[in-house]
């Protein structure tokens, strides 16, 4: 960890029921966090409002998607208003299963991080490569393509934590290597000083994300450029989400 304050986010994804969620709202509410850490929780969109009125304040909580514009005639959207009249403080763009799975492409993701910025929520922006662009070397080039998109757009970076999330190392209990890790987060650094500010690079939280638990976070944690943590499955068990945040370095 080197950059700002560590940043631990929990993706829930399309996970949880009622019965679940009260349940890990309680753990986490119970939980003893360190104090130094930024904590988020992303539960899927029809838990958002109960999660926000139940969870302590000392949590955070995230949508894992918003519209790209103001409300209205979009069935099956959720706008950034809306979000933010709920509580809600970050949204989740670019993850890899919406680029890969739903289909999102770079501009479509510029743009909805963008809008959300603009109107006041924080966004944690995903890149990351798949295995094969990985095996072809392409790695860096995969990232920057994705990074620059979101430079292309963004009105600043105070409010922007970037999540690497290696789309191979996803739900596979594949967790990338400390220094596999590390070399893709010294790289965004140095892209980011290159690209858009000395200032930007040093101050803006970048976070690691596929197949985080309460085990592997130590060693990670503890590589200068890993700001924090982007957790799927762990995030899922209040006591080992604990974990993965008290080991903030
Ligand atoms: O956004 C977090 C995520 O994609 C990592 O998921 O289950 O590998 O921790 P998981």
């Amino acid at each position: 960890a080197g950059s700002g304050k560590f940043f631990v986010g929990g993706n829930w994804k399309c996970n949880g029921t009622k019965d679940s969620i009260t349940k890990l709202v309680s753990d986490l509410n119970s939980a003893k966090l360190e104090s130094d850490v930024d904590v988020v929780v992303s539960p899927p969109f029809v838990y958002l409002d109960m999660v926000s009125s139940s969870l302590t304040d000392r949590i955070k909580v995230s949508a894992q998607n918003s519209w790209i514009g103001k409300g209205g005639a979009f069935t099956g959207e959720i706008s950034v208003e809306q979000l933010k009249d709920i509580g809600c403080k970050w949204v989740i763009h670019g993850h890899s299963e919406r680029r890969h799975i739903i289909g999102e492409d770079d501009q479509f993701i510029g743009k909805k991080a963008a809008y959300a910025l603009n109107e006041g929520l924080g966004v944690i922006a995903c890149i990351g490569e798949l295995l094969e662009e990985r095996e072809a070397g392409k790695t860096f080039d995969v990232c920057f393509r994705q990074l620059k998109a979101f430079a292309d757009v963004v009105p600043s970076w105070d409010n922007v934590v970037i999540a690497y999330e290696p789309v191979w190392a996803i739900g596979t209990g594949k967790v990338a290597t400390p220094q596999q890790a590390q070399e893709v987060h010294v790289a965004v650094r140095i892209w980011l000083k290159k690209n858009v500010s000395e200032e930007v690079a040093s101050k803006t939280r970048i976070i690691y994300g596929g197949s985080v638990n309460g085990s592997n976070c130590g060693e990670l944690a503890k590589q200068e450029d890993i700001d924090g943590f982007l957790v799927g499955g762990a995030s899922l068990k209040g006591p080992e989400f604990a974990t993965i945040v008290n080991s903030v370095t």
